[in-house]
């Protein structure tokens, strides 16, 4: 078994992490890491539904306490603002698979997201070189680029796009719980802004869609605008899209695409890999985020209401639900785990 270490293990997304390693069965947990803070504390004190199973009394350690080299991998969930200098410190010794957004603009740091650019892969040889690292980092991206990405890859690969503008509806879960949103906040509201988000959104997918040559990854050239909500959900971003393409398509076409990128995609035989990484619903009523969020275990983007005033079009609107912390972080970050390990590091399984 592959020993891995959970770094920000108390949050959020690094508990769904620990629920997605339990019973891997390729990776088993050897330590659990946060702040000074949870020193101490054990895994069936946080996650009290795991406390009688093997890693129930697994001890919270703090990252200074933390020796990378005992560990074969190591999954980062920590605080952005806290990431960026932790992770380059474990990399040296370990690979470092990344929920965080510290090295995701990197230029020699792919920026992976299952399904549609494990091609970038060997951009970590050049980001080894470079660092002067025995491991690596490969982040995931942000959640609702993880969305907006994987529903634009059929789209843009078989008719290529001009110009896509996105509104979201983010949930609560996507902030995080160091602090997290305020009740008072959000309850009988919306917020208008995300710090930071929007930037995220219109910068991450032009580089995962972009091409990997020898002076890097040339970003895909197309316009994205974002406009990102916090809305009163617990779970699960929906997102409201409008594209243009480049050649003119129909609504028929578009969904045989996804139907294909479905179907050949590369992630056969990875333990958490969704029968389908995108689903079409349609339910004029759906996606919505309480039916739609644990779609194929919270691994398969929910797409619905495609439509486009007349056809052939170039211009066309929908829907797509992500589950954020599911793909668009912790299941995410898991499966780019089990490719890495199988067909980049190709250790024995
Ligand atoms: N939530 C999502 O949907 C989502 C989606 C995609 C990516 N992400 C990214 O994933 C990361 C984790 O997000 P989250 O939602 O899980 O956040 P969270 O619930 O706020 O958890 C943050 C974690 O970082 C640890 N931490 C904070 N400051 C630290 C420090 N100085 N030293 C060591 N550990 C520290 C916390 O440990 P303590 O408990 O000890 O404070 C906690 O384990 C973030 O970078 C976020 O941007 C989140």
């Amino acid at each position: 078994m592959i020993k891995t270490a959970v770094i920000g293990a108390t949050g959020l997304v690094g508990q769904k992490i620990i629920r997605e390693l339990v019973d891997h069965p390729w990776f088993k947990i050897t330590n659990l890491v946060a702040s000074e803070k949870s020193k101490g504390l054990v895994l069936g004190e946080f996650m009290p539904d795991l406390a009688s199973g093997e890693n129930g009394s697994l001890e919270v350690i703090s990252t200074e306490d933390f020796a990378p080299h005992k560990a074969d991998l190591i999954f980062s969930a920590l605080d952005s603002s806290r990431a960026g200098e932790i992770e380059l410190a474990y990399a040296r010794t370990t690979p470092v698979i990344s929920t965080t957004s510290a090295w995701r603009r990197d230029p020699f740091t792919p920026l992976l997201l299952c399904g549609v650019n494990y091609n970038h892969i060997p951009l970590l040889r050049v980001q080894q070189k470079k660092y002067n690292l025995r491991g690596f980092i490969a982040p995931k991206p942000n959640c609702t680029s993880c969305g907006l990405v994987l529903s634009l890859k059929p789209i843009y690969e078989k008719f290529g796009l001009k110009k896509v503008e996105m509104t979201s509806l983010q949930a609560l879960s996507g902030a995080g719980t160091r602090p997290g949103i305020s009740g008072l906040e959000i309850i009988d509201n919306i917020l208008p802004y995300i710090p930071g988000e929007e930037e995220k959104v219109v910068k991450e997918p032009i580089k995962i869609l972009g091409e990997l040559t020898k002076e890097g990854i040339q970003e895909a050239a197309f316009n994205i605008s974002a406009t990102c909500l916090r809305v009163p959900v617990i779970d699960g971003h929906l997102l409201s899209i409008a594209i243009e393409t480049k050649e003119p398509t129909t609504t028929k076409e578009i969904k045989e695409a996804i139907k294909k990128f479905n179907s050949t995609n590369d992630l056969k035989n990875l333990p958490e890999a969704p029968e389908e990484l995108l689903f079409v619903t349609e339910d004029l009523n759906r996606p919505q985020p309480r039916q739609d969020r644990n779609r194929g275990r919270a691994m398969t983007v929910t797409i619905g209401r495609l439509r486009a005033q007349r056809e052939p079009s170039v211009h066309f609107k929908y829907l797509a639900l992500t589950p954020n912390t599911g793909i668009g972080a912790g299941g995410g970050a898991v499966l780019n785990a089990s490719y890495l390990v199988k067909h980049f590091l190709k250790w024995n399984l």
